[in-house]
């Protein structure tokens, strides 16, 4: 009996102990590195001038390769959880690189200081009035503290995915962060959750918005309305304002092409491969009345879904439909001969498999369930950089754009070494 309760004991401090050392480390490094943020929100000064931006126009002109319009630089990319924005990423930094644009970055992790609200001062040498041209790690929205940092041309995207399946992937990858599930007994602690979230869940509690409404949470927005309080529909007509296109991961590739079409950029700029996979057997299936129970849970983000996937159709038809479709195949046809070239074995395996660290995508805590690739031995010279590059997890590639991330390795290795 003792015993027993001992392990239960330790399993909890294991939890614990690095969450509290990690949490308490970097709110006193926020607040060394950060006096002066009190300042600096707020003020209408240091807005970033138009026309600015480092290197804007330079590689604009050469690259122009329609008449009509050129490549769009000045990108906001709202990145959301659990959304395929991975790969979206990957795409937006070899963009970046290939065009030698100016990343606001993060300082010491690879997120600005989620879930805290965005502010400009955690922006890696950011001073007032400094222009960039890409904004595109994790944050807690806020437009405008985001406004500051780019022209007032730039375009501003995001990505949603169904609020059920987002929930899902949710809840698997961080219920062990949110400490109130973790009295949750039995085998399917997903399905224990849904049918009395409110036994598990509390608004104030450490951790918790990952477990309800997370887009809201990620657009800076209040994750605990419920979906008929009439602030929901003004937030999102808000959003819709803001945001000059909201992609939808169940149309990825659909999505890539309005992308495309809207920074005027070309077919091998959005060549990729889906990064941060799951593999299946980590993906619980829930039947129709969990989907229903997980929807009504998350009605605000449902909301917002359904909304945005509206516009994105009304987008599509705009666009052409048989256009669209021609497209979406150029794109899969290019996408599975990139396949051929870089991919060892064609596919993603597991992370056991692979060979290279560097192609090591960054796992969940207490487990490797994130799938990643292998690269082939023999590429041809041409390609190999391009399939270097395509490969690359978003740690790894962040390092290589000269990001610190000390606190997102150290926490990765507590997160290796203790678990
Ligand atoms: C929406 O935007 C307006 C102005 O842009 C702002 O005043 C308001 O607080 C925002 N949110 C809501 C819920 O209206
Ligand atoms: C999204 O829109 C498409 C096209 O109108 C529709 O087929 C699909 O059911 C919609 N999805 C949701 C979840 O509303």
């Amino acid at each position: 009996m003792s015993g027993v309760k001992a392990t239960k004991c330790k399993a909890l401090l294991r939890v614990l102990i690095p969450w509290v050392l990690l949490t308490n480390i970097m709110v006193v490094l926020y607040c060394l590195r950060n006096p002066n943020q009190v300042k600096l929100r707020g003020s209408q000064e240091d807005t970033c001038p138009l026309g600015v931006a480092k290197l804007q126009k330079k590689s604009l002109i050469k690259q122009s390769h329609s008449e009509e319009c050129s490549p769009k630089e000045n990108i906001m990319f709202m990145k959301t959880h659990k959304t395929a924005s991975s790969t979206i990423l990957n795409i937006l930094f070899r963009f970046g690189e290939k065009h030698k644009l100016r990343f606001a970055f993060p300082d010491g992790r690879n997120d600005f200081f989620y879930p805290s609200p965005f502010l400009c001062s955690q922006v890696k040498d950011y001073k007032p009035g400094e222009c960039f041209n890409i904004v595109c790690n994790h944050m807690r929205f806020d437009h405008q503290e985001v406004s500051k940092l780019l022209p007032p041309d730039s375009v501003y995207a995001t990505i949603l995915r169904d609020p059920v399946d987002l929930f899902e992937s949710s809840f698997h990858y961080y219920h062990k962060a949110v400490p109130l599930t973790w009295r949750i007994r039995g085998e399917n602690k997903l399905v224990e959750f849904l049918n009395n979230p409110w036994a598990f869940y509390s608004p104030e509690a450490f951790n918790s918005f990952y477990l309800k409404n997370l887009l809201f949470f990620d657009f800076g927005l209040d994750n605990n309305l419920e979906a008929d309080d009439p602030r929901v529909m003004t937030e999102i007509k808000n959003l819709s304002r803001r945001f000059h296109l909201v992609l939808i991961a169940e149309y990825f590739e659909e999505s890539l092409i309005l992308l495309k079409d809207l920074l005027c950029w070309t077919m091998e700029d959005i060549l990729y491969f889906k990064l941060n996979a799951r593999k299946s057997s980590s993906v619980s299936h829930l039947d129709a009345e969990m989907r229903a129970k997980a929807l009504q849970w998350n009605g605000a983000d449902w909301k917002l879904y359904q909304h945005f996937n509206g516009t994105f159709w009304a987008r599509v038809e705009a666009y052409g439909r048989e256009r669209m479709k021609q497209e979406v195949e150029e794109l899969r046809r290019r996408n599975a001969e990139m396949k051929d070239i870089c991919i060892e074995g064609g596919g993603a395996v597991e992370a056991q498999k692979i060979q290279n660290r560097r192609f090591l995508p960054w796992q969940p805590v207490g487990e490797s369930s994130i799938l990643g690739y292998n690269i082939k031995k023999d590429i041809d010279p041409r390609f190999k950089t391009l399939c270097e590059k395509m490969l690359t997890p978003e740690i790894q590639y962040l390092s290589e754009l000269g990001v610190n991330l000390w606190l997102t390795r150290l926490w990765g290795w507590l997160k290796d070494t203790i678990y």
